[in-house]
């Protein structure tokens, strides 16, 4: 399985793919986790320490150094992925497509972008599960350009901003012929919050994580949700979320006698 995140700038997408990851690595799992983000930072939500982070080397840089253009074959994913993947706790492998680090004169509007689409697009999900925190934002969604067999989860917190880029990242990924879109109402205060988001997202599964001080403690201190407090309701519900996207994704017991 193959999981694309996207949503509106701060609605919580690198929390809950930092949380989804671990809860899915710790239910028996291989999970990688893609950082699409431009200014990669999902390390810190998976727990890897923030110095390991900023000395990622994005896949990016691999590609500029051999003159790598869209013209010619994409490199393999799986040694990509070793040399420029990072152990992140729970076994999770982490990799990051790119990184703004300094002027550069090659092509800005599809570096990362392009690295992403065709990472996303091309490591194998036969035995594991890829989770893709995207840039914000829908131009990301079209760049990483999930399948029909991709899950897209769509994080969106209560603000109408954020729920109509919600709404408009459901009608993109529909469009993009993904079957399996699941809305995450992130920092939702209660039932109200809840309505309205379901109300404007119509027809979508819609699954719910509360907001919790523990998750804005968690990143004040640089450290992910999942290890500072795994029993908080965030986490919690991010962990229910991961149950609910295998449950689903698992293929129907064979019908006996
Ligand atoms: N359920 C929650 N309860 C409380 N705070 C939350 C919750 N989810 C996210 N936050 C806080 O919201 C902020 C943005 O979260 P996060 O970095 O995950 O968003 P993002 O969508 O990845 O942002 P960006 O678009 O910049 O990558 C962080 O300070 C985080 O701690
Ligand atoms: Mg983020």
């Amino acid at each position: 399985m193959k999981i694309a995140v996207t949503g509106k700038g701060g609605s919580g997408k690198s929390t809950v793919s930092g949380a989804l990851c671990r809860h899915l690595a710790s239910q028996g799992h291989r999970v990688v986790a893609v950082d699409g983000d431009p200014n990669p930072n999902l390390g810190i939500s998976l727990g890897v320490e923030r110095e390991r982070v900023e000395a990622m080397e994005p896949i990016l840089n691999a590609l500029i150094a051999v003159g790598h253009t869209h013209d010619d074959p994409t490199p393999d994913p799986e040694d990509l992925l070793r040399r420029y993947g990072v152990d992140a706790p729970g076994g999770v492998r982490l990799v990051a497509t790119g990184k703004i680090e300094r002027p550069t004169d090659s092509c800005l509007c599809c570096g990362s972008h392009m690295t992403t689409r065709q990472f996303f697009g091309e490591l194998s999900d036969d035995d594991r599960i890829v989770v893709a925190d995207l840039e914000a934002g829908i131009n990301d969604l079209l760049w990483a350009r999930p399948g029909a067999n991709d899950v897209v989860l769509v994080v969106a917190e209560p603000s109408a901003k954020s729920v109509e880029i919600a709404r408009r990242a459901r009608e993109v990924a529909t469009d993009l012929g993904v079957a399996r879109i699941v809305v995450v109402a992130n920092r939702c205060a209660g039932d109200e919050d809840l309505a309205r988001m379901t109300e404007a997202i119509d027809g979508a599964e819609v699954l719910t994580v509360p907001e919790d001080p523990a998750v804005d403690h968690a990143d004040h201190l640089g450290r992910a949700p999942y290890d500072l407090d795994p029993t908080s309701p965030a986490v919690v519900a991010i962990g229910a979320l991961a149950e609910h996207l295998v449950r689903r994704a698992a293929p129907e017991p064979s019908p006996t006698g």
